[in-house]
């Protein structure tokens, strides 16, 4: 029904429906609607708690998981030498950075919650954002959960047969990977809460691992200490640009691999609204969380550097074991092994948690069948209509919370979506690998990031007095988009089998959008939309009503 669907919600997409076209031609600004264009009960707004180190927190803790523990490798075999990595994992954050700092424009712009759906719908039409909504569900959330779940498979088989035992068998990796997905899977069907507090905790080791990482590689290079005794000496003796590559298309595909540790900056977009001074914070944030993974990144692959021959660096997906070999022997090899595979666990569980949500909101909203708006295995029940304080909320509890609204993080799970999105990350975890599903999710990721930011610009030009608390630089908008395009269209040459099935996908969901919208509004959701556009309408009616009396 209509109310628990915005209870439940404060939803995601209900919003775009206002986004979408459904506010009143000639209304003051978007800036008057509330942040949830009109409809639920508020309460959200009353709890504006978020402050500038909470958003800080929150986004570096969503972009810090995988990547930087096993896209080195890729970058490096791609671009040639160090030097040249060097600059991709720069050009990569900064290209992220230009991407965040644009869609804070937008989030400022088109106060709604949503993020890119919202801001594709309302921008280009609604068609656009339920491509958005169905490349999502079908590939990008599907897509990213695989990634990590390989990557968690390769370190905790490194952590059992040890760094020097080559080669293992892929499909010993992926069984490890299916079964930390099936734990992860069990877990979310079962308990929301735990499945969160589980995040929390996990959180940690990769805030370790990182930090670690960085700080030995930088030691032993200063000092020359390891005790294997053995600390690269390659650095010294050869160029940090010898074999650099000459092939465009190959540093397009290094650039995804660095793309992928950076990704997850367009996260803050959807909490905007719980910022005390949202403003002011919301940029704040993104600039000084931006440079700060930069640093931590470029560092710990300088650290690598130091450590590690670069022949070692381009062999694996695991260059954290490897790193921990080289410095302290098995044991450094097993404890980073651990604290990665722990870190990647954390990222999984959090992932598929999200994406839950996501996909049974795209079932509440009809764009997936009903089926996915279910509670409980293919049953039929529906959000509590509300959920009630939470007491003590921290980390991604607090994060799933503000996304998805309190009743979002206690008490029921959308079993049939979380299946769902695992039985689909499992398709890919069986039939990808590393490197092709990371250009694979950076394609298809950044033809949308790409719409997104181009959006803004063309907002620019079409609502020029639109108010925008916060205006970047527009040449950051063209940047991203100049960018973006440049490695999209490399990778039509680099990658074209995997291009194609991603532009396949985007195209196949056209004929989709007619069917489930002919579905829907021939159904009772025509009148939901109407009741909608009412609640929206309000407020301008009470103000008229009020002026004229
Ligand atoms: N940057 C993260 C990593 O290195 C991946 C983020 C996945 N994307 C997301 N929107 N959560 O593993």
């Amino acid at each position: 029904s209509i109310s628990s669907a915005f209870d439940f919600g404060r939803t995601l997409f209900p919003l775009s429906e206002t986004a979408g076209g459904y506010a009143p031609v000639g209304a003051p600004s978007l800036h008057s609607l509330d942040r949830h264009g009109g409809v639920g009960d508020g309460s959200l707004e009353r709890n504006k708690t978020l402050t500038y180190l909470n958003g800080l927190s929150l986004i570096v803790g969503l972009i810090i998981g995988s990547g930087i523990f096993s896209s080195p490798g890729q970058v490096n075999i791609n671009t040639g030498s160090p030097g040249a990595s060097l600059i991709i994992w720069a050009v990569a954050g900064l290209l992220a950075w230009t991407g965040a700092a644009s869609y804070a424009e937008l989030g400022g712009a088109i106060p709604l919650n949503g993020g890119a759906q919202v801001y594709l719908s309302k921008i280009f039409g609604e068609m656009m954002g339920f491509l958005f909504t169905w490349c999502a569900v079908l590939v990008l959330k599907p897509g990213s959960a695989a990634i990590i779940a390989i990557i968690f498979g390769e370190y905790m088989v490194r952590a059992v047969v040890g760094a020097d035992v080559e080669p293992v068998n892929t499909w010993i990796n992926k069984g490890v990977a299916v079964s930390g997905l099936v734990a992860v899977t069990l877990l979310n069907c079962v308990s929301t809460k735990l499945a969160t507090r589980v995040g929390d905790v996990f959180m940690l080791f990769k805030f370790v691992a990182l930090i670690g990482v960085t700080v030995i590689g930088i030691v032993v290079a200063i000092t020359g200490l390891s005790s294997t005794g053995a600390a690269n000496q390659e650095w010294k003796t050869q160029g940090w640009f010898e074999g650099t590559s000459t092939d465009i298309s190959s540093w397009a595909v290094a650039l995804y691999a660095g793309l992928w540790a950076f990704d997850g900056w367009d996260n803050t977009n959807y909490v905007t609204g719980e910022f005390k001074n949202p403003n002011r914070d919301l940029p704040r944030v993104i600039h000084t969380a931006m440079p700060l993974v930069i640093l931590c990144y470029v560092l710990a692959n300088v650290s690598y550097f130091l450590v590690l021959p670069h022949s070692t660096i381009e062999a694996t997906n695991t260059v954290a074991v490897q790193f921990g070999y080289q410095v302290f022997g098995p044991v450094g090899a097993l404890v980073l092994a651990l604290v990665v595979s722990a870190s990647c666990f954390g990222a999984l569980n959090a992932t598929t948690f999200t994406s839950g949500r996501l996909v049974y909101v795209a079932g509440k909203e009809g764009y997936l069948p009903a089926l996915f708006g279910n509670l409980g295995l293919f049953g039929s029940g529906s959000a509590p209509a509300s959920g009630g304080r939470l007491r003590r909320r921290s980390g991604i509890t607090k994060l799933v919370s503000r996304l998805f609204g309190d009743s979002a993080g206690f008490g029921y799970t959308p079993t049939n979506a979380i299946l769902f999105n695992s039985l689909l990350t499992l398709g890919y975890v069986i039939l990808g690998d590393f490197s092709t599903l990371v250009t694979f999710y950076g394609v298809a990721g950044y033809t949308f990031y790409f719409l997104t930011v181009l959006g803004l610009i063309v907002l620019r030009i079409r609502e020029p007095h639109l108010e925008r608390p916060y205006r970047t630089w527009i040449s950051t908008p063209i940047i991203f988009c100049c960018v973006s395009l440049f490695l999209l269209s490399r990778a039509v040459i680099a990658e074209p089998l995997q291009t194609l099935i991603v532009v396949g996908f985007i195209i196949a969901g056209i004929p989709v959008y007619f069917w489930r919208i002919y579905q829907r509004d021939g159904k009772d959701i025509a009148s939901q939309k109407r009741q909608l556009r009412d609640a929206a309408l309000q407020p301008y009616l009470v103000d008229d009503l009020d002026q004229r009396l």
